[in-house]
Parts: C-alpha cells; structure tokens; sequence
C-alpha cells in the first residue's frame, strides 16, 4: 500500500479524485462558521457548515456524516468525521472510526484530510495515517475465503501552514517503514502457532537478512547447549518443536558506537506446561511471542529507515509443552550466568527464557538493554491494554521510553522495582525461585529478570494487556513497534545533536588556544 503526505487545504483537496475523502472537522470549525443562509452550498466548507447548523453532523470525536457521490467533491464517498479537539488522541479516533465505516466498500484510493485541524503537528499526522492503515489491515494467511485489503493508496493532506517542508520530507520518509514493521508484527502474532513455531520464526528472522545492513543468526540446541542456556533449554525440552535463538544485527553506525539491544519473549505457544493452564481463551497464548514479533517488525522498519545506530535483537523461541520430557515443578536448572532456579510454576517460563538472553546481551557491551515480552496476566489486570508496563531502575532509559511511548501514542507507564519486591523469589534449593506469591506479579517478574541485567542499563516492557485484543477483534495490535522505533530514532538524533555540540566545544577548543598560543612569526621576525 502506497502512503503519502501532502501539504494542500480542503478546497483542493476536494478537488481530488479518488474513492473516498475523509474530512476531519473538529471543535475549531464549527467556532468559525462562514454564515450562509443560503439553502444550496458551493463548496465542500459550506456543505460540512450547513450540515453542522442542521443538526445533521457534530464535530464529537468520531460522529459521522456519509455523503455519496457529492457536487462538493470530486470522491465518490465523503466522510466528514468530527475530530473533537483536534488532539492526538481525537485524531486516532476520528481516523477510525472513519475508515471501518468505508472497509468494506470497494475504495482503492483513500484521501484524509486534516488540513482543517490547524497547527497539527508531525506526530499527529504520522498517528492519523499510521492508524488509516492498521483500520484497513486485513489477516489473510491461513484463510481460503477471505478478501484481502482492498485500499491501496492513502493520502493524508495537511494544512500547509502546519508542517515545513523537512518535517515533510521526514515525516513521509517514516511512515511507510513504520507501518511495514507494525504489519509485519502482527503478521507473526496473528500467525496460528503451528504456522509460526520457533523454526519457522527463525525464517521469518533471516528473510529479513536481504536488507541493507541487516544479518541474522539463528541458533539451533546444539549452540544454545554451548552457551550453557539451560533455563531456556528446560522451557523448550517438553516440545517436539526445535528452540531457536535468534541473533539480528542492524548495523547503520560505526563498529565503535555501543548497540541498543532488542530481547523478545519467543513462546510461540504457552500452555504452561506441566502447570497446565485451564482450556477457556487458550488459543490466546499462541500470542505469547508478540515481544519478538515487536522486535522482527522493528527491524523491518529499520530496514526501511536506515538510521544511524547500531540495534541487535535477541529472540529466544520455543513452545512451553508438558510431556514425558517436560520441566517438572520443583526442578532446579542452572542459568547461563551460572545462577541457578527453582521452577516452582511452569507456567512461568517466559523469564526462564528472556534470562537466558538477557546474559548473552552482555557481550555486545550495550548502551541499553530493553526486553519485550507478554510476560504476566498481572500486568493486564494492572493496566489493561491502554498502558503497556514500564520497568526499570535507570531514570533517563526509563523517561525515554516513556517520551517515546507518548508521542508515538504507544504509551507505557512506569512501575516500581523496590528491592523488598523480589523477596518472595527465595528458594530453599537454589539460588532462585521462578516465581513468588500473587501479589504484584508483573513487578515481582520484573525482579526476577533484574537479576540478570547488572552490566548494563536494563528496561523491561510487559506487553501482556497491549500486544494483541481479545474477543470479536482478536488479534495482534503490533504493539510496541512504534514505542520501539521512536526510542531508537530519538537516539540517532540525540547521537547527532551530541555530535555536533562535541564539534562545537573542540571548535571554541581549538580558537582559544589559537588564540592565546604566542605569536612564533612575530617572535622570528
Ligand atoms: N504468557 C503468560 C502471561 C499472560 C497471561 C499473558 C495471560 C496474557 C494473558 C505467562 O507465561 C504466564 O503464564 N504467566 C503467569 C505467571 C504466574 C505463573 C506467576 C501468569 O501471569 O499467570
Ligand atoms: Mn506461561
Ligand atoms: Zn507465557
């Protein structure tokens, strides 16, 4: 699908040719109402004016009006949808509620036009068409009768007061990889678990080694064996299905400049073993690798950005089955930094192999460690599925996740790590247990994995509540690609902004030493 963005007001615009034309008019519109009386319009601005003064529309977040074949525009559906106060937030509402009411016409060509909400900014306009694109997003996979998408091109016009033309150029330059990487993600969460087993994810890995400064590495049990990774291997050894460890490289800076490392809880299929999970919704858990479906997708979207950074991803994938084979309660394993644990429950195997992953990080000698994982049913009941969960003892990592959640409208919310949370992880016969008592579970989680995270500044995103949706829309959302994403692209024009107050200082450096050296030639002379 094509996605561009213009800058061009509504007269124009309506001037456009296409299957259908969204008009956002929020709270600002109707204050500054042109007074017609006049029973017939000219023009699109007097058909939505006259619409307002009838009654017959409201500018409300999400109200809308349907218009078929119009003298007022050159579309041949127009949907005037209210954009309330013109925020964010209203916008990605508006923008969907607009686009489910047009998806199951058959419009190829869709145009947005927010030009009317004035002052938007780049980041509203890159959520409205981000947010066009994942209503009209279609699962095809493993479906015989189903229609694809049919949109394939979206326009987003903006007023051209509101955005210059770098921010333009920049915005247009994003949005097309960001949403191949959110479309990839949720193609791997959606993906049934035997469409998507650990082998397959390790496919779906080194496809992505095609791109421009992308490599991949997918490690079978004989390696990971090497590594001595024996809680993850103790989570994988009750399937039939392989582990895979899956290493990704995007390297867009210089050797020298520290990676930020990308770790994805890979349980293509949690049935929680021998500590069965009761039947009801456990379908569900073939969403239980949506923390390395998030870091697959943002790779995607690196590939198609090409920023100056250096990012690995680290996937451990395997299946949580009970059998003859599998982990028992009680057993003790050692982990890869040589601590041992008691797995106490078995169903709590996500942190058996994020830790495992979370040790190899440490030879990349990272600038920051963020693990992404669908990892406790307590961080859903905590927040639900707005607020994606927030760990970790570093401020600026943690305040940059959080800024980056916020503008990207995939936000996260920061929880506690007091020391006396990770109390309840004491063992009788190890170093650790794998779980504690039900109390603060998402955080008592979170100390378990920060027990393995000391080299390095860590962050760790629950994801349980936001990665996918339950009932009649069950699926993967793609979340947190774009929190991901704008973490790793604010650090690329951090990186730049450092770089040039380096440059700065060492040129004042250099002029006052210039400056002050003595005179030689008039010494000479
Ligand atoms: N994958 C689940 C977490 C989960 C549960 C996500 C429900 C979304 C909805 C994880 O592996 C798990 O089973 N966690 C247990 C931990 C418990 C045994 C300490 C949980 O949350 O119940
Ligand atoms: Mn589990
Ligand atoms: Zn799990």
């Amino acid at each position: 699908m094509e996605l561009k963005l213009i800058a061009q007001d509504l007269t124009q615009t309506s001037k456009t040719a296409c299957d259908a034309l969204i008009v956002l008019v929020p709270e600002l519109f109707a204050q500054s109402l042109p007074v017609s009386k006049a029973k017939t319009t000219s023009n699109l601005t007097e058909l939505i004016s006259q619409a307002l003064k009838e009654g017959d529309f409201e500018t409300k977040t999400g109200k809308l009006l349907q218009i078929y074949r119009s003298n007022h525009a050159a579309a041949t559906r127009t949907v005037l949808v209210g954009a309330g106060d013109g925020s964010v937030k209203s916008i990605k509402t508006a923008v969907t509620a607009a686009v489910s009411s047009i998806k199951a016409t058959s419009a190829k060509k869709l145009v947005i036009c927010l030009s009317e909400v004035k002052q938007i900014s780049a980041e509203a306009a890159k959520a409205a068409i981000l947010c066009a694109a994942d209503a009209s997003y279609v699962y095809t996979s493993t479906k015989t009768k189903v229609e694809p998408r049919k949109l394939t091109n979206i326009t987003v016009t903006v007023d051209s007061q509101a955005l210059n033309a770098s921010e333009l150029i920049a915005t247009q330059a994003y949005i097309t990889p960001a949403m191949t990487g959110i479309e990839f993600a949720k193609e791997w969460g959606n993906r049934p678990a035997n469409h998507a087993t650990p082998d397959l994810l390790g496919k779906a890995a080194k496809s992505l080694s095609k791109y421009k400064n992308i490599s991949v590495d997918v490690l079978g049990l004989k390696e990971v064996a090497k590594l001595g990774m024996g809680s993850f291997m103790s989570v994988a050894q009750g399937s039939d299905q392989p582990l895979r460890f899956i290493v990704l490289k995007y390297n867009g800076a210089a050797k020298t400049v520290a990676p930020t490392v990308l770790v994805g809880k890979g349980i293509t299929f949690d049935t929680g073993g021998i500590s069965l999970k009761p039947a009801p919704e456990m379908d569900e858990m073939k969403f239980d690798m949506c923390g390395a479906a998030s870091v697959l997708g943002t790779f995607r979207a690196l590939a198609g950005i090409q920023p100056k950074i250096n990012v690995v991803g680290l996937i451990p994938a395997c299946e949580n089955m009970p059998s003859g084979k599998a982990v028992k309660p009680g057993d003790v394993v050692t982990s890869m930094s040589g601590q041992t644990i008691e797995n106490l429950n078995t169903d709590a195997e996500g942190r058996l192999v994020l830790c495992d992953a979370l040790t190899y990080a440490e030879r990349f000698k990272p600038a920051a460690v963020i693990d992404i994982a669908t990892l406790t049913g307590a961080c859903v009941i905590a927040l639900g599925a707005v607020r994606s969960g927030l760990f970790s003892a570093n401020d600026d990592l943690a305040n940059a996740l959080l800024k980056a959640g916020e503008s990207s409208g995939d936000p996260c919310w920061r929880m506690p790590l007091d020391d006396e949370y990770g109390e309840g992880l004491k063992s009788n016969f190890a170093d650790m247990a794998n779980v504690a008592g039900r109390a603060a579970g998402l955080v008592t989680a979170a100390k378990f994995l920060q027990k393995f995270t000391a080299s390095y500044p860590w962050a760790h995103l629950d994801i349980a509540g936001t990665a996918w949706k339950s009932g009649a829309v069950k699926g993967s959302t793609g979340r947190p690609v774009l929190l991901l994403l704008n973490y790793l692209l604010n650090l690329e024009s951090n990186h730049a902004l450092t770089s040039v107050s380096i440059a700065k200082t060492a040129i004042k450096k250099v002029v006052k030493k210039v400056v002050n050296r003595p005179a030689k030639t008039a010494v000479k002379a």
